[in-house]
This record gives structure tokens, sequence and C-alpha cells, in this order.
């Protein structure tokens, strides 16, 4: 028997030997594609080559590329299980010309791999053609030999592919298998064809044109060819089975399935097996290119595909979490074609295992409402969309699983009674909704979130990607169009510009058209958490609603921004291990410069404190262990001991951030956080914090760099000691002996200067005379002195009283162009003449105003140093009026 890998490596090897580039499998997130949901055929990462946007170095390739039929356009999701033939996931085998081969080569390799190369009786294919293409027809019947009549002209669409209402097409030519008398149905565009006799295998598109809103506009610039076979219906053909289930790789994982729940494929657990197998592909491809199970968007089109198989593993009576554990079969089968498969399998267990033990807690009692709902219900009836949409919003029942358990009898569901129930609730919670206070803003943002649900952001896994311009608001108001010098805010379907949320600011860059539009994004900001509006001003050209746009982030700007994100991460984690647990964040900025931190911490860090902080997060940065992301529930999350911010309030869903290394139970930094970060702490290269200070009592902050900007930022640092080094004539490792040195010697000096200007105040020099003089009785010592600080006259004063023994004494000291004076009074003069009303009468010379003390010792001064010799006479007049 051919294996399905055999099948896979033997089509890829076939066209690599005829000369194509065997080019890997594209995400299943298209990228480049905002129209689509997932991949869903493999033409789609050659679309621009097709369409001469973008070109290759090469003209012919072959893949296997990845798809996925379970939202929008092309959904499977419900035929699952039931159908010999649909997938959610299935892998489609290509070849493709961009202008080199055309017709008679596209329909020469296919006749030759499948008859010549892999053996195919030629008497069980037949061709279809579309009805006006003379060529095909011709070269089937040169090349293959065929019959006349088995070479079908077929009128309708099926026999001209387009991508989509936009993209390439072109008249196509399938090939069919004919599994036999013994299956009902007739040959394509019979009556019968519907049956399941014939089956198409291979679907060769002869790529000519151009559509855009279903309408051809053009021609591609040269004729080329894209070609589609399903490996898993190949599979079957050339194993000789007639159901795709029955190829080796779905038996392997149907085989595991009934291990596990111990219950064999047969009767109506035949299609829960099936179910399970097709689903678990899809999940584990979906997780491994980046989606995750969520509310909107493709994590929900995930999560119906997660709860459909959950629920099928529960009628199985599978006791415990199912799907996780079969990841492994998975990967062992298909593993070696998908390394992405092996890289990320642990984050497929995970997820799986999270999303089902939260599943089973309101399985059981959904299904016991189902139950009682289903009571009076006969076949044909249709269950009331009030109860379904209960289902969906209490007990996390997707809409198609409620279909999917009514199917079986018969039952449908009433959708537009659901959608109604819908709306409501949509409605009560807009009431509900207290909004930022700007009301006419947050109103324009309710109804685009109504109207287009949240943008869906592809920006954890890439920096680049096309989107679908939904809405273009310019001065607060929607508009059709915007053209050049327009400031505007645009929502686009999907982006990968980062919305400003959790301290993080938003992405810059550009957006631009092959037709010439331009606009720079300066900042992206997330109106009502869930949109992400991008500011833009339009440098050149016009954008309207329906346009697609290339995005492009500020990669440089954002790796910087994740650099610090993740470095706030770790300083987080150092705080709490090495000042406490009390540590609580209290608010960040994240930054593409610089990052801030704020937290509860009652004193201010020592520079041991803030040297051990910095060591520990460089250890962590140099271990350089990559960083973990994981989706779940809040509750899930805080017991795994993720770090969650008191009082914010979370979703369903919480990405867990883990990063550094593992300690006994944990990694160094495990916290809850919907920012962007590095691959691996080594990408943050250094940490260095730059501040510390005080916000508000009981709150600290700390600024740091990361990066470039702190190798920067330590260069100066470095200049400036090599300045100081300089002007100190020192080598810069002396500097701080010296300075200290300095200081030292400049201390000493000044307590000498200070004791020199004291002595020259009391003593020798000045204009007035040494011995105290007689004012009418009463000893007096005064002098007016240049320099003597405001401080030391007080004391200089009462060293003069105790001179004196008896008697006033008083000092006018000039400094810095005030003068400020003192006069004492000795114990036994006190009742004479006051200090206070001498200082006063100095004072009101000097220009000043009061002055003050007791009477016994009084100070004041005033702006008028000029006026000292005045003020000192006026002490001198006052002793001698008041003695008379
Ligand atoms: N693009 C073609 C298809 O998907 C081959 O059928």
């Amino acid at each position: 028997m051919t294996s399905t890998n055999d099948i896979r490596r033997s089509f890829l090897d076939y066209f690599h030997g005829q000369g194509h580039e065997k080019v890997a499998s594209a995400p299943l997130v298209p990228h480049n594609d905002p129209t689509l949901m997932f991949v869903n055929a493999g033409m789609v990462p050659f679309k621009n080559v097709f369409t001469g946007l973008e070109s290759r170095d090469y003209s012919t390739a072959t893949s296997s590329q990845k798809c996925v039929r379970a939202g929008g356009k092309h959904n499977d999701l419900d035929n699952v299980g039931y159908t010999a033939r649909h997938h959610t996931f299935f892998e489609m085998l290509g070849n493709f010309s961009f202008g080199d081969y055309f017709k008679e080569q596209a329909i020469s390799h296919a006749w030759t791999l499948l008859t010549k190369e892999w053996g195919l009786p030629a008497e069980k294919l037949t061709a279809t053609v579309y009805h006006s293409d003379d060529e095909a027809f011709a070269l089937w019947k040169k090349i293959a030999g065929l019959p006349e009549e088995r070479i079908i002209r077929i009128a309708t669409k099926d026999n001209f592919w387009a991508m989509g209402a936009d993209g390439p097409c072109g008249p196509c030519s399938e090939i069919f298998y004919d599994h036999g008398e013994a299956i009902a149905g007739g040959p394509p565009g019979s009556p019968d064809e519907d049956g399941d006799r014939f089956v198409e295998i291979w679907n060769l598109v002869f790529m000519q044109h151009q559509q855009v809103d279903d309408e051809i506009v053009g021609d591609l610039p040269r004729p080329s060819i894209d070609t589609g076979m399903g490996l898993e219906r190949i599979a079957a053909v050339m194993q000789g089975v007639h159901d795709n289930y029955d190829i080796d790789l779905f038996k392997a994982l149907i085989a595991a399935s009934e291990e596990l729940t111990r219950t064999d494929s047969t009767g109506d657990r035949q299609a829960s097996h099936r179910v399970i197998a097709d689903h678990l592909r899809s999940s584990s491809f979906l997780i491994a290119d980046g989606v995750l199970p969520a509310n909107e968007g493709r994590g929900y089109v995930l999560r119906r595909i997660m709860r459909r198989a959950m629920r099928h593993a529960h009628l199985l009576g599978a006791a415990d979490p199912l799907m996780h554990r079969l990841v492994p079969e998975l990967v062992s089968e298909m593993g070696g074609a998908f390394p992405e498969l092996v890289r990320a399998q642990a984050l497929i267990e995970q997820t799986l295992e999270a999303e089902e033990v939260r599943f089973r807690r309101t399985l059981a009692n959904g299904l016991k409402l189902l139950d009682e709902a289903k009571a009076g219900m006969g076949e044909g009836d249709k269950l009331p969309g009030e109860t379904a949409f209960k289902l969906y919003d209490t007990y996390g029942f997707p809409f198609d699983l409620t279909e999917d358990a009514l199917r079986r009898e018969g039952l449908a569901v009433d959708r537009e009674g659901f959608d109604a129930a819908m709306a409501k609730q949509k409605q009560a919670a807009r009431a509900a909704w207290k909004g930022s206070g700007e009301q006419a803003s947050d109103e324009l943002w309710y109804d685009l979130a109504d109207q287009h649900g949240a943008t869906e952001f592809t920006g954890y896994t890439a920096t680049s990607g096309e989107g679908v311009v939904q809405a273009i608001v310019k001065d607060g108001a929607v508009v059709d169009s915007a053209g050049e010098g327009d400031e505007v805010q645009l929502l686009l379907n999907q982006t990968p510009f980062y919305g400003e949320s959790g301290g993080q600011v938003g992405d810059a860059g550009q957006l631009s058209t092959n037709e010439g539009f331009l606009a720079v994004v300066s900042d992206t900001a997330k109106p009502l958490g869930k949109l992400h509006a991008l500011r833009a001003k339009i440098a050149k050209g016009t954008v309207k609603r329906g346009d697609t746009l290339h995005q492009e982030v500020d990669a440089e700007r954002r790796d910087r921004v994740r650099a610090n994100h993740s470095a706030t991460h770790l300083l987080h984690a150092a705080l709490r291990g090495i000042l406490g647990e009390h540590v609580i964040q209290k608010g960040s900025l994240v930054a593409p410069d610089r990052l801030r931190f704020d937290f509860a911490h009652p004193n201010a860090l020592s520079p041991d404190e803030i040297a051990a902080i910095e060591a520990e997060v460089n250890g962590e940065i140099r271990a350089n262990e990559s960083v973990g992301t994981q989706l779940m529930a809040p509750d899930e999350a805080v017991e795994a001991g993720a770090l969650a911010l008191f009082g914010e309030k979370y979703g369903d869903e919480v990405r867990v951030l883990s990063m550094g290394r593992q300690r006994a139970d944990k990694r160094y930094s495990v916290e809850l956080c919907g920012g962007t970060h590095v691959r691996a702490t080594g990408d943050i290269q250094l940490f260095k914090i730059i501040a510390e200070s005080a916000v508000s009592s009981g709150v600290r902050r700390i600024e740091a760099l990361t990066g470039e900007a702190a190798r920067q930022w330590l260069l100066e640092r470095d200049a400036k000691l090599r300045a100081a080094a300089a002007s100190l004539k020192a080598a810069p490792d002396e500097v701080p002996a010296r300075i200290a040195a300095l200081v030292d010697t400049a201390r000493k000096l000044e307590k000498e200067l200070a004791e020199a200007k004291k002595a020259l105040a009391m003593g020798g020099g000045g204009g007035a005379a040494a011995g105290p003089e007689d004012i009418a009785g009463i000893p007096f010592l005064g002098k007016v002195v240049d320099g003597l600080e405001a401080k030391a006259l007080r004391p200089t004063v009462d060293e003069m009283k105790g001179q004196l023994g008896s008697g006033v004494a008083a000092l006018v000291a000039i400094n810095e162009g005030r003068a400020s004076v003192a006069v004492g009074v000795t114990d036994d003069r006190k009742d004479d003449v006051s200090a206070v009303d001498l200082v006063r009468a100095a004072v009101e010379q000097l220009g000043g105003k009061g002055g003050g003390g007791r009477p016994d010792m009084a100070q004041g001064g005033g702006p008028e140093a000029d006026k000292a010799e005045a003020a000192l006479q006026a002490v001198k007049d006052r002793i001698a009026s008041v003695s008379a």
C-alpha cells in the first residue's frame, strides 16, 4: 500500500524532477489576503505571483498546501463526519506555472503522473473541459487518447475557477476517477452526477484572467497554470478505498480515538470518531499557525471546531478530556512533513486540554437543557432560537454545535430567533455601557463594532499584511473616502498594528497600495478595547471603504517596544523577589524608547537593591530562554501562578506570558498580558535602571532602558566621567577618590574662613573702636562687618555680650547685597532697653520689615546694604533716646 506520506512525497518529487521549485506550505492564516479567513486552496500563497505584483526566482513550483474550509465562504464544518469526503482540514497538492508552461504541458504532466508514475488505469479516468475550450478538448484527445465521450464539456461555473470575487481566474479541466459500478452515480454533467461513483481528483486551472467583483476585467500578464489535487482523495483512490476516512492516516487517528475511548467506530459512533479525527487535524494545525481560541473571528472558528469535537468525545463516553491525548498520534503521522506541528506540540496539547476542561464544566448541563427542549419536539420541528441562544450564552455551545446535536433526530434550529436574541443582548450591553464620557465618539465606535465586530489582530506573528478598509473616520464622523493631506482613523478587518493597551503604546508604520496610495500611521488606538483604529495622515492618493491596503508596521520600533515590554515583566518579577510580595503593579508605560513601572512599596530603593534588581533581570536576559504564550481561563491562569492585575477586568480568555528560567514550580515570570513580546529574553540585550522616584505616598516609580538605548545611556555616562576626570587632571578610575578629597579640603577651608570672619567681626580691623563706648551710661559694642553669614551673627553677638559683661552688643553684616542685623542686651540691662526695639530701628534703615526676637536677643534684616552704617547709628540713637 502507498501511504499518504508516500503519495505526498511522490507528487512533490515528480514535479521537482520536472524543474519545479518545492515550496513549503504557507501558514493557514493568509497575511497576504484579507478577504480570506483561512488559506483554502494551493494557489492562495501565489496569488500575487500570478497577477504579476510579486516576482520570485522560479517560474514553476509545486507544494502540498494546508487548507482549512471551516469559516467564511467555503465552510464544510457541518458536513464533516457524515460524508465520505468532507474535511475541515485537508492538503492540496499542486503544480504551478507562472507564465512558464500552459495547457498542453499541464495536461501532459497530469496524465503522465497519474497513469505512468502512479499506474492508475486510463479507462478509470474521465476529463471535463469548459464548454468553449476546444483547445483543451483537443489536447486531452491528443495527449491522453481519451475517447470523445470521456471528455465532457461543462458550461457551468464548475469548470471556470476563480479564487474569489477578486483575483486570478480561468477555465478549468477536471479529472474524475470512476470508483466502479458498485457505487451509485453518473459521470459529470449527467443527471445523477451527485452520486459518489465519479469522484473529482484533480483540477487543472488555466489561469488567464483577472476578476473584480465577479467580473472579468482583464488578462493576467502571462497565461499560467494552477492545479489542485486533494491529497486525502487521491490517497483513497490509490489505497483502493472509496472513503477518505478509510485511508491509512485517518485509520491511525481513528484507531487512537477508539483505543482511548474504548469504543469502536461503527453505527452512530462512526460519525463521532470521524469528527474527532478531522477536527483534531484542523485544530492542531490552526494552533500551530498562531490561532488561539477566542470569541470572535478566526479564534472563534477554532473554538467551534474544538468544541464540536469535544461534544463528540463526550458522546463516546470519554470520562476525561480526550483531544490533547490524540496529539502524539497526529504528530507521529504528520510531523515529518510539517515540522511546525512538532515545534508547537506542547502548545497544541495545552490549548486543547484547557479548552476541553473548561467546556466540560458546562457541557453536561447544556445537554440536559437541550434534552428537555427536545422532549416536546417532533421531526422537522425547530428548536426555539431563545433556547439555542441560552445554550450559546450560558453553556458555551456554538450555534453549529447545537445544530449538530439535533441533526440525528432530524431537528433544526431557528436561526432567526437565535440572531434576534443575540441582537437583543448586544443592545442591552450597549445600553449598560458607561463609556469614556465622550458620548459622540463612544457612539461612533459602538456602531462600528456592531457592524464589523472586533478587529482581527495578526500582529503577534507578523508585522505586515493586507487588510480591507471597513471604515474611515474623519473629524469624528464616518466618511466614505479620504484624500491627500487628510488625517483620519482607519478601521481594517485585520491588522498587524497593535492598538494602545495595557501600558504598551500603539504601533506606527505605513499603509500603501500598488496604485500609489501612501499613508503614514503615527499611532494606533484601541477604542472599546476591541477595535484597532490606525491614526493615519494620507501622503498620496485616496482611500475608500472596501479598499485593500498593504500594512507595514515599523518593525524596528516594534522590536524596541517588545524588548521594553518583556523587560517590564522581568523587572516586576525581580521587584517581587527582592523587595517582597507586597510589590503590586500600579501602572506602566511601554514605549519604544523607554519603560516606566509604578508599584506599591513604602520606601525609596537603596542603591544595593537597585543593583540587585538590575543584576537579576540581566541574568535572565543572558539565559536567553524562549518566551512562552498560552491562552487560559483567568482562574486557571492564576492557579498556574500568573500575576494578574488587581481590579483589572479580564475576558473569558487570558494570554499568559511565561519568561525566564524555570524555578521550582514555574518560570521566573508568569503574567497575564495582551502585549507583544520578544521571542527569547536575549532579544532584550541589556537592562538599565536610570531613575527611581516617588509617585505618591507608598508608590514608587522605576524608569529604565533596554538594548541600544541602555548602551547609549551608559556611553553618555562614561563620556561625562571622562570629562570630569579631564578637569581633575586624573584618570577616570581616580575620580571618586579625588572628588572626596576635594570635598574634604573645601569643607576645611570653609570652616577656616568662617572662623576668620568671626574673629574679624569681634575684634581687630574695621571702622569701629576696639573697646566699648558709653551711650548715656550704657556700655555699647557695635560694628558693621562684611561677609559674615547671617547664621553666624547670633553666636558672635552672644560672645560680644560675654565680653561686655553688661551693656548692648550690635552687629550689622553685609552679605550678598543684603544686610542682616543682630542686637543683644545683657540681662541686667533688659529693663532699660529692649533688643527687639533696637533691631526694629536698624531694620527700618535697611528698608526691611519687622525684625524680632526676645528682649535679650533680636534679629532682622533688609535689602539696603549700603545703609549698614546708618542702621548701626540708629541703634545707638535709640539707646540714647530710651535711656535719656
Ligand atoms: N485552485 C484550484 C482549486 O482549488 C486548483 O480547485
